[in-house]
């Protein structure tokens, strides 16, 4: 495995691979790396015949109030889960490497990033906008791996690739979760024992609604109240919403085409984000 920091490098490592018609896999990550990275990196390992890991903690989509700089970090050890799970390059660029000084091109995403965390943390997908298209157009991979936990970033970055005619393949992995149901994420790590008890009301939530809704539950009302109920041990919630899963709007009752329910709650001063599919089929 290898790591590297700029971008000719990659260019360079990366022209091998392409010029032997290898199908290049991409999983780009903010590292702190957990099993649901791993999920894409397996993912992509299973389709592709390269898997690049790029590991950056992107700066403009984190709003001035924002955990940027705490999110936890520890490349040693993603570097680790990196080559135990057969990654063949992880790229790591610093901030300059991506935002030269002099950089002001953004790419704005439309409608589909207001509604959800897009009412909470504006401009926060302007920046995974633009970082994706940058590190999509660093790596040129057939194939990138996103993860269904952040529902609206696949969303997102799915339009983006059709709008701006991208030529790559968007891959979406199914949330991969704790033994007890809670969502992993990087930022599990900021609950203390008693906080981390008390998350567990956003995934029991929402996979007592997948239960219900598999009873034959299609009451927008009903399930949302359902969700709600379970949500009252959280410290402050942010929004609970049932929305079309393609266009991001509120769902209506009854529910006949597929939607996701979407959650973001604080549990002390950590904020968690959490979702399942309802798909009437
Ligand atoms: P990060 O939060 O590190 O997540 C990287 C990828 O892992 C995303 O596609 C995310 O959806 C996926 N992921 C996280 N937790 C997951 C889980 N429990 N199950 C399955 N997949 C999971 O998302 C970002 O970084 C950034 O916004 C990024 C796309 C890298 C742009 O900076």
């Amino acid at each position: 495995m290898q790591t590297i920091t700029k971008v000719a490098e990659l260019r360079r490592a990366l022209a091998q691979a392409r010029k032997a018609d290898m199908r290049i896999g991409f999983v780009p990550t903010m590292g702190y790396l957990h099993d649901g990275h791993m999920a894409l990196v397996e993912a992509s390992r299973a389709q592709c015949d390269v898997t690049i890991a790029s590991i950056f903690v992107n700066p403009t989509q984190f709003g001035p109030n924002e955990d940027l700089s705490t999110y936890p970090r520890d490349f040693l050890r993603d570097e680790k889960l990196c080559r135990d799970a057969g990654v063949e390059i992880i790229f790591a660029p610093d901030a300059q490497e991506i935002y030269p000084s002099g950089f002001e091109t953004f790419v704005e995403p439309g409608e589909l990033a207001k509604p959800l965390c897009g009412g909470f943390r504006p401009g926060h997908f302007r920046g995974v906008a633009t970082v994706v298209c940058k590190l999509f157009n660093m790596v040129q991979p057939d194939v990138a791996f996103f993860g269904r936990k952040d529902f609206q970033q696949c969303a997102i970055v799915r339009h983006m690739a059709i709008d701006l005619n991208l030529p790559i393949e968007i891959v979406t992995v199914p949330t991969v979760r704790e033994a007890d149901g809670l969502a992993m994420s990087s930022r599990n790590r900021y609950l203390d024992r008693q906080e981390r008890q008390q998350a567990l009301a956003i995934s029991r939530g929402l996979l007592a609604a997948e239960a219900q809704f598999r009873e034959g539950e299609r009451n927008v009302g009903k399930l949302l109240a359902l969700v709600r109920r379970h949500l009252e041990k959280v410290d402050r919630l942010q929004y609970l919403e049932l929305v079309d899963a393609d266009t991001l709007k509120p769902a209506k009752s009854p529910l006949g085409a597929p939607a996701a329910l979407c959650v973001a709650a604080y549990v002390g001063t950590t904020r968690l984000i959490d979702n399942v599919i309802l798909n009437p089929e």
